[in-house]
C-alpha cells in the first residue's frame, strides 16, 4: 500500500531537485529488476539508481511504465560504464542507457569510475558529459567514486561543476575529506552503500541507539545519512526492508547520536579504491 510519507528533496547546483532518498538496484538480477522497482514505487520511492554495468537498466524503465506513475514524477540516475570512456563511445553508451530506460532523458548521468590510472582521461569523459546535458537529454550531470584530486582537476579544467559525487560512505568509512570538498564546491555527496551491505547492522553502538528509540540499525543508519544532508538508496529485493528503509522520516537522531555514528569510521572499504580500480570489461 503506497505511503504518504514525504521524502526530503536537495536542489542541486544547476537547480535540479533530487528526492533525498531513493532505491537502489546494484546486484538485482535483470530478470528481477521490475519487480523489485515496481514493490519500491508501491512503497513510495521516487528515485531509482540504476546503471549500464548493472545490465538491469531495462527493467528499471519497464517498472516505471507499469507502474502508472508519471516519467516525471520519477527521478532516474544512471552511469556510464567503464568502457566507454573516450568522447564517442561515451555518447554512444549514452544512448544506450537512453534506449534501454525506454526514455529520452535520465535525470541524473554520472561516470561510474573515474580510472585515472587508464590511458583515457576522464577530464575527456566529462567533457562528453557536458555535451548531454548541453543536449537536455540529462537534466543533470555528475561522477561517481571520484577522490578530491579528480574533483579539483574537473574544476580547474572544465566549465561544469558535477551535481553529485556518488561515493562510498557508511559509518565504517564516513569518507569525511570527499564529503567536506563537495560541499564547499557546491557537489552533493550520494552515499553507496549505505548500510555497508549489511555490514554495520551488528554494531554494539548502533544496536544501543536504536534499542533506546525503538528503530531498526538499518533506519538508525540511513537516518544518520539523512541528518548528514548525504544522499541514500539502499538496495533491497525483502518487501519488509524496503518499506523499513523508506520510513526514515518521523524520528530524529541527537547530535550525541550522530557523533557517536560518525566516530564508527575504520577506513573499512566494501568496494574497490577509486585512485586504483581500473576494470575496463573487454
Ligand atoms: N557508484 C558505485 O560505484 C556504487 C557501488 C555500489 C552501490 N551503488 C549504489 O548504491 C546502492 C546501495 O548500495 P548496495 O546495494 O551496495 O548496498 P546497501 O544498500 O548498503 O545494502 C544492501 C544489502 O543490505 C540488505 N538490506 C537492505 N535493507 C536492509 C534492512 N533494512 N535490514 C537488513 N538488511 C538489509 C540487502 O538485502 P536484500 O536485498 O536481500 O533484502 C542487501 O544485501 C546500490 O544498489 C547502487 O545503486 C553504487
Amino acid at each position: 500500500m503506497a505511503r504518504m510519507t514525504t521524502v526530503p528533496s536537495i536542489t542541486l547546483n544547476n537547480g535540479v531537485e533530487i528526492p533525498q532518498l531513493g532505491f537502489g538496484v546494484y546486484q538485482i538480477d535483470p530478470d528481477e529488476t521490475k519487480d523489485a522497482t515496481l514493490a519500491a514505487l508501491e512503497v513510495g520511492y521516487r528515485h531509482i539508481d540504476t546503471a549500464e554495468m548493472y545490465g538491469n537498466e531495462a527493467g528499471v524503465g519497464e517498472a516505471i511504465r507499469a507502474s502508472g506513475i508519471d516519467r516525471s514524477e520519477v527521478f532516474v540516475t544512471s552511469k556510464l560504464n567503464n568502457g566507454f570512456h573516450r568522447r564517442d563511445d561515451a555518447l554512444r553508451a549514452f544512448d544506450g542507457t537512453l534506449d534501454a530506460l525506454g526514455s529520452e532523458y535520465v535525470d541524473l548521468f554520472l561516470i561510474h569510475w573515474p580510472l585515472p590510472t587508464i590511458d583515457v582521461d576522464y577530464v575527456e569523459t566529462w567533457k562528453a558529459l557536458e555535451e548531454i546535458a548541453a543536449s537536455g537529454r540529462a537534466k543533470a550531470i555528475g561522477v561517481s567514486n571520484f577522490q578530491v584530486p579528480h574533483l579539483q582537476r574537473l574544476l580547474d579544467e572544465t566549465g561544469t561543476v558535477p551535481a553529485v559525487n556518488q561515493i562510498e560512505v557508511h559509518p565504517f568509512l564516513v569518507n569525511e575529506e570527499v564529503r567536506a570538498f563537495g560541499q564547499q564546491k557546491g557537489i552533493v555527496t550520494e552515499a553507496w552503500s549505505p548500510i555497508a551491505q549489511g555490514k554495520v547492522l551488528d554494531d554494539p553502538a548502533l544496536t544501543e541507539i536504536a534499542e533506546r528509540i525503538g528503530k531498526s540499525t538499518a533506519q538508525v543508519t540511513l537516518r544518520w545519512h539523512v541528518q548528514r544532508g548525504d544522499v541514500i538508496f539502499p538496495k533491497s529485493v525483502t518487501r519488509k526492508r524496503v518499506e523499513e528503509n523508506f520510513d526514515l522520516f518521523d524520528f530524529e537522531l541527537t547530535d550525541a547520536d550522530v557523533a557517536a555514528i560518525t566516530a564508527l569510521d575504520k577506513g573499512e572499504r566494501t568496494g574497490p579504491d577509486p585512485d586504483t580500480f581500473d576494470y575496463v570489461p573487454s
